[in-house]
């Protein structure tokens, strides 16, 4: 399997609660290495176009303003397989749907506060990096 790269957000929940190193642990305990970061505070007009595929869901409005609620720590994480070992360890977007021991069944309080966001593609996963991140911010570093 090729070494992959995908976006992570820790959201203003998790944030709030101290729970940044504990869920970076879970990237790095399942072979996934942080290769850019950047802790940043949403704008409106950014959280809209981050999240536009959802812009005709009823849930947007709530899903932007919670995303601007806060300060969201943003990574680039790197290694095989990266966006589904990834979306495994976060586990389902709806906490109360997700495993024992995931990121969401762990951390998150509900679907809106559900502590991250991981690309759900190889190709999203491309744009969403290039949101928040050039280049020459992301170093790999395993020799
Ligand atoms: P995230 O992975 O950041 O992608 C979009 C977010 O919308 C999702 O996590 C949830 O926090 C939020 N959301 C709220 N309601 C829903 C829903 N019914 N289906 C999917 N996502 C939802």
């Amino acid at each position: 399997m090729a070494i992959q790269r995908t976006l992570s957000i820790i959201k203003p929940d998790a944030v709030s609660k101290n729970c940044i190193g504990k869920i970076i642990s879970r990237f790095e305990d399942n072979g996934l290495s942080v290769v850019a970061s950047r802790f940043h505070k949403l704008s409106t007009c950014e959280a809209e176009s981050f999240y536009s595929v959802h812009k005709e869901r009823s849930f947007f409005r709530d899903l932007i303003n919670f995303m601007i609620s806060g300060p969201v720590f943003i990574q680039v994480l790197e290694g095989e397989n990266a966006v589904q070992i990834n979306r495994n360890i976060m586990g389902d977007t709806d906490p109360k749907k997700a495993k024992k021991g995931t990121i969401r069944a762990d951390f998150a309080d509900s679907i809106d506060a559900n502590a991250v966001h991981g690309s759900d593609s190889e190709e999203n996963a491309k744009n969403e990096i290039a949101f928040f991140f050039s280049e020459m911010e992301i170093h790999s570093h395993k020799l």
